[in-house]
Order: structure tokens, then C-alpha cells, then sequence
């Protein structure tokens, strides 16, 4: 645990969840936004303050893989195999759901997903509570993820009860979410944990849909997104990009890829890609929220090579990067 939060804290987010309450709580991937799995009424509350559509279904927390039976019904054995090799860590399991998940944490479905999270605070917190927590990320329905406890508070203030600030997050990206209830395994999200790691234990492949047409139910086209429009190009041609909008009166934020890390660019704001695939997920929000911050209207960025991490990182800045409802809405 780290020293920033106490036994007492603990025990004081516990009893704010079993009074119906909302706890942010920090996780590997990013900062979740916790209730009692089991409490109907903070579920619906956890939807209110994200305003997030109710149909759209919750990860349930867990404290180690002997709890998967409490949650889920039949348990295939390949979930048990990836449980045992990744738990605690960024991995959700889509499963049966087990009657102890009401149906307003699974947005009407008879699945379930749950994760074990690997961070001494939240599994300190599940382990004190005792449940299971429902959590999705704790931020606005849509918006970027928060990987520190100070962008929670920014976003979302006094809608929730307690923050427990466990320091940034270390992986940065969600976690993978991997549907173990059909024939074949396939990853519904990539995430913190690799499709080639997901392999190598389940020593077959598994199918990954392409992220045009994302599976997980109630997702919308534009999600992770700042309030900056995000424009993808190759890389070679960020530079040049961006220069064009700024000319054209945008106000530019750039991700500048690792092959280009010295170049000079004209434009508002410039963020350096970490060459590190792990650096750049950890950083990834944050770069999100900072461009917003400094004001720029537009973002220019290219994808990695969608291999490892840069699978879950291509994934996301592609959904950044995807229409907004009122685009939508007007065609
Ligand atoms: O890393 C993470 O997964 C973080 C931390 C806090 O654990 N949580 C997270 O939650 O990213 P959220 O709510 O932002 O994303 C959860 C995703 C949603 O896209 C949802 O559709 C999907 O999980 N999901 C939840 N239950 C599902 C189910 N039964 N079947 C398919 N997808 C499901
Ligand atoms: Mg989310």
C-alpha cells in the first residue's frame, strides 16, 4: 500500500460501500468509479454521474480468481486457465452471469465481466469490503479515461463520496476484455494485457474483431475522446498536417512520433511519443488531457504498429479520432 493511504481510509471507503455510496478507487489500468456490484441503487448511481447509457454494461470487481464461481456460472476452462495466468491484472472475463450480479450492472445482459485488479489498494479495499465492486472508468460517458486521482477529482468532484488516491496508473490503457462464453476465445477490447500474451497460454489463436466494428455492447463510435477533434495520418505526414490546420486557423496539438522526436513543428502544442510502447500507454491520457488543457481545438496523431500494447493504444485513438453524436445525428 502505498503511504498516501491508510488502513483507516480503507475501512472508510469500505463503509462508504456498503452504505450505497460511489468510491474512486485507482486500479493498474485506470481509476475506477466503484459501487456495491450488488446494490441496484448505487449501480444506477455509478450510470447517473457518468451519464452513461443504461444499457451499456459494468465491469464487477473482484478480490482473487477463488471468487470467479461467487460471480459467474459455468465456468469454462479456459477462463480458469487465464484467471490463473493474469489475475490479479488488466483482464476482464465475459462469462455467465451468476445470480448474485443484478441485471442493472450487466445493462440487461445474462453475461457478466470481471476482473481482478492488480493494485495493492483495490484489492486492499476488496478484500475489506468483502463484495464485489462494479466500476467503470471514472470519468464522464465517452471522455478521456483518468489515470490519476487528481483527474477524477477534475471531472467528476463532488459526485463521488470518496477518491482513494493510489498515484498515477501503470498500465494506462483498460484492460483487455476477452469473451470466454463462446466456442472460440475472442478479445472484445484490447487492452493491458496482449493478444500475444492471451496466445501463448491459451496456445491457440484468438479472434480479435476489427476495432471499425467494436463488439462490446453499448459502445459508441467516438469514446476515449478529449474535447479536441483527433485527426489520424500516416506518420511521416503528422508534421505536415499540422502545420496545415494551424495555418488554417486550428489551434494544433501533435503527437510527434518517435522517429521524428527532435523535428521543430509549427503549431500550438507538441507532445513527444515515448519510443517505449509501455510509456506511451501509461501516457496516453494524460497527453490527451494535457492538449485539451493548453486550448487546442484539433489534435494530430498516427498510430503505432498494432502489435503488444500498440494494439490497445491504436484502438483507443482510432475511437478518439471517430465521429461525435452530433455528427452523428446530423447526417
Ligand atoms: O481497466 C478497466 O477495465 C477499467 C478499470 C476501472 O477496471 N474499467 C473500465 O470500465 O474500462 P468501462 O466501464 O469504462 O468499460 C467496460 C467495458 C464497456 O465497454 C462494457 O461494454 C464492457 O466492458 N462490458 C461490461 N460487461 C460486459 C458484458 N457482459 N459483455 C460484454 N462487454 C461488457
Ligand atoms: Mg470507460
Amino acid at each position: 500500500m502505498t503511504a498516501r493511504i491508510s488502513d483507516i481510509d480503507i475501512e472508510k471507503a469500505a463503509g462508504v460501500l456498503r452504505a450505497g455510496g460511489l468510491v474512486a478507487l485507482p486500479t493498474e489500468t485506470v481509476y475506477g468509479l466503484g459501487a456495491n456490484a450488488e446494490d441496484a441503487a448505487a449501480v444506477a448511481r455509478v450510470f447517473q454521474v457518468k451519464g452513461r447509457p443504461p444499457t451499456h454494461p459494468l465491469i464487477v470487481h473482484i478480490g482473487g480468481a477463488e471468487h470467479l464461481g461467487d460471480w459467474a456460472d459455468d465456468v469454462p476452462a479456459a477462463a480458469r486457465l487465464l484467471a490463473e495466468r493474469f489475475w490479479p491484472g488488466p483482464l476482464t472475463l465475459v462469462l455467465r452471469r451468476g445470480r448474485r450480479v443484478p441485471l442493472e450492472a450487466t445493462g440487461g445482459l445474462q453475461t457478466v465481466a470481471l476482473r481482478v485488479p492488480d493494485h495493492p489498494i483495490a484489492l486492499a479495499l476488496l478484500r475489506t469490503f468483502g463484495g464485489g465492486v462494479a466500476a467503470p472508468s471514472a470519468n464522464r460517458f465517452g471522455s478521456v479515461s483518468p489515470t490519476t486521482a487528481d483527474h477524477v477529482r477534475a471531472e467528476l468532484g463532488d459526485a463521488v463520496n470518496f477518491v482513494l488516491d493510489g498515484g498515477p496508473c501503470q498500465v494506462g490503457v483498460e484492460s483487455t476484455i476477452v469473451d470466454v462464453t463462446g466456442e472460440a476465445v475472442s478479445i472484445l477490447r484490447p487492452g493491458g494485457v496482449t493478444r500475444e500474451d492471451l496466445e501463448s497460454v491459451l496456445r491457440h489463436p484468438v479472434v480479435v474483431p476489427s476495432t471499425s466494428r467494436v463488439r462490446v455492447p453499448g459502445q459508441h463510435p467516438s469514446h476515449y475522446a478529449p474535447r479536441a477533434r483527433v485527426v489520424l495520418v500516416e506518420p511521416e505526414k503528422v508534421i505536415a498536417e499540422a502545420e496545415r490546420a494551424q495555418e488554417l486557423g486550428d489551434t494544433v496539438g501533435v503527437f510527434l512520433p518517435p522517429a521524428l522526436a527532435d523535428a521543430p513543428v509549427k503549431a500550438h502544442a507538441v507532445v513527444s511519443v515515448p519510443a517505449s510502447v509501455g510509456a506511451y500507454a501509461r501516457g496516453l491520457y494524460g497527453f490527451l488531457r494535457e492538449l485539451d488543457q493548453q486550448g487546442c481545438d484539433l489534435i494530430v496523431a498516427s498510430l503505432p504498429v498494432e502489435e503488444g500494447l500498440g494494439l490497445a493504444i491504436a484502438n483507443r485513438l482510432r475511437r478518439a479520432a471517430g465521429p461525435r453524436p452530433c455528427e452523428i445525428s446530423s447526417r
